[in-house]
């Protein structure tokens, strides 16, 4: 983190006086604060590719459980995440699962509901009165879902948005795309005759041509010899634009306000109601893809525009600050964990932008008491906008309908 060197530099310009005043209330405000509320939104952990290049001499066959599955280093990682929240959270929640404190949902798939059994296997292992069988550490935890056609949540992107198509074309030739694409032009003209896939979209060579080698290299398959470092670098750079893209580079609030902003309403919903004197829920975890996380962080605008490795997981954290009842909740953390190694994953300075932004607009919103419009956050302008900013899930399921309506 590049905070404290920060606040060190400014700081020793400061007088004496101011400094010591600073730290003074700096202190103060660490020391009040209470923990009241979390919400995690992770991806799923290792997985086998979900489709593959025609070239491709490794198979679906290949893998033990087909294509699109959690694989067993997934479920470590995912183990591992549980017991970090464990560690983290423990106190917090009280150690014991108790049902009214926390709710789980994923998306409708294989991996995405495995990856939070196993990772809730690791966080509220039985004790006590909840163990019914001394020779298996393990409770049942419901997981909620919905059928992937309903998911107007978390299974990110919502395609299926006639205003979103537009904005996804006109990303697409944008000249800021354009000029981003220009470096890759003549390496993409070679993947066809190399790979068999012939598309030229950023999305397919991603997800058809890239993430099938990644995997099959976390795996220790051997690469087709024109899979070199170089190859596998500008293809990753390709998968990068393409995430990048789809939330990003062109209108991104509006792009954001149909999708991940969707879930920072949920998100900012959760937390108003945990402000409340009958809340009891302390947790909410999410369990989802790449793409969702990067669309959070996107309607954030915390987006590092690195591919969120397997089991990323976004933290938000919601505190009081004692002796400010009438506006109970002002400070979020939020952070992104990873398993194994590094206890963060690279990123900028955000943590702090975000935490900055999202208490103004918390404060902002819990201080309107009346149900408030969810608001879309942003760095450079002021994020309250008008009714046609409102953050709506698009398509028939929803209330709010995006501007141009599906069938
Ligand atoms: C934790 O749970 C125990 C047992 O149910 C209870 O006695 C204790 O008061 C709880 N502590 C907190 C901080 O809620
Ligand atoms: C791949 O090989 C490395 C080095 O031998 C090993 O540490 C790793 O566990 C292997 N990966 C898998 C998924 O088996």
């Amino acid at each position: 983190m590049r905070a404290a060197p920060l606040l060190g530099a400014s700081a020793a310009r400061l007088p004496l006086s101011l400094f010591l005043l600073l730290s003074f209330r700096l202190d103060r405000g660490v020391g009040a604060k209470e923990l009241k509320f979390v919400t995690l939104v992770f991806r799923h952990g290792d997985r086998s590719p979900i489709e593959t290049f025609p070239n491709d001499p490794i198979k679906e066959s290949s893998w033990p459980q087909g294509f699109g599955q959690l694989t067993q280093l997934g479920m470590e990682q995912h183990y591992e995440l549980g017991e970090y929240i464990r560690k983290r959270y423990g106190k917090f929640l009280n150690e014991t699962y108790k049902r009214e404190q926390v709710y789980i949902r994923s998306t409708d798939v294989d991996r995405t509901l495995m990856s939070s059994m196993t990772n809730l296997a690791a966080l509220f292992p039985p004790e006590g009165v909840s163990i019914w069988n001394p020779g298996l550490p393990w409770q049942p935890i419901p997981v909620h879902t919905v059928p992937l056609s309903e998911d107007r949540l978390l299974y990110l992107p919502f395609r299926d948005c006639p205003r979103f198509q537009e904005l996804e074309s006109e990303t697409l030739n944008s000249e800021e795309f354009q000029k981003r694409l220009h470096p890759y032009k003549d390496f993409i003209e070679t993947l066809p005759k190399l790979s068999g896939y012939h598309g030229q979209d950023l999305f397919g060579i991603w997800s058809k041509v890239y993430d099938p080698l990644f995997c099959e290299s976390v795996h220790n398959f051997t690469l087709p010899s024109w899979a070199t470092e170089d190859v596998m670098t500008k293809l990753r750079e390709l998968s990068e634009l393409s995430l990048l893209s789809l939330y990003g580079i062109h209108k991104q609030e509006e792009k954001s306000r149909l999708q991940g902003g969707v879930l920072v309403g949920e998100i900012l919903n959760h937390m108003k109601s945990a402000t409340q004197p009958s809340n009891h829920r302390k947790l909410v975890m999410y369990s989802a893809h790449d793409t969702t996380v990067s669309g959070l962080q996107m309607a954030l605008n915390v987006y590092n525009g690195i591919l969120p490795p397997y089991a990323a997981c976004h933290l938000m954290e919601l505190y009081s600050e004692a002796g400010s009842e009438d506006h109970p909740c002002c400070c979020l953390l939020p952070g992104v964990w990873r398993p194994s190694g590094a206890a963060v994953y690279p990123h900028p300075p955000w943590a702090l932008l975000a935490e900055r932004l999202l208490s103004e607009h918390l404060n902002r919103r819990l201080n309107e008491g009346r149900h408030a419009r969810p608001i879309f956050v942003t760095r450079h302008r002021s994020p309250m906008q008008h009714s046609k900013d409102r953050l709506s899930p698009c398509g028939h399921h929803s209330a709010h309908i995006c501007p141009f309506k599906s069938a």
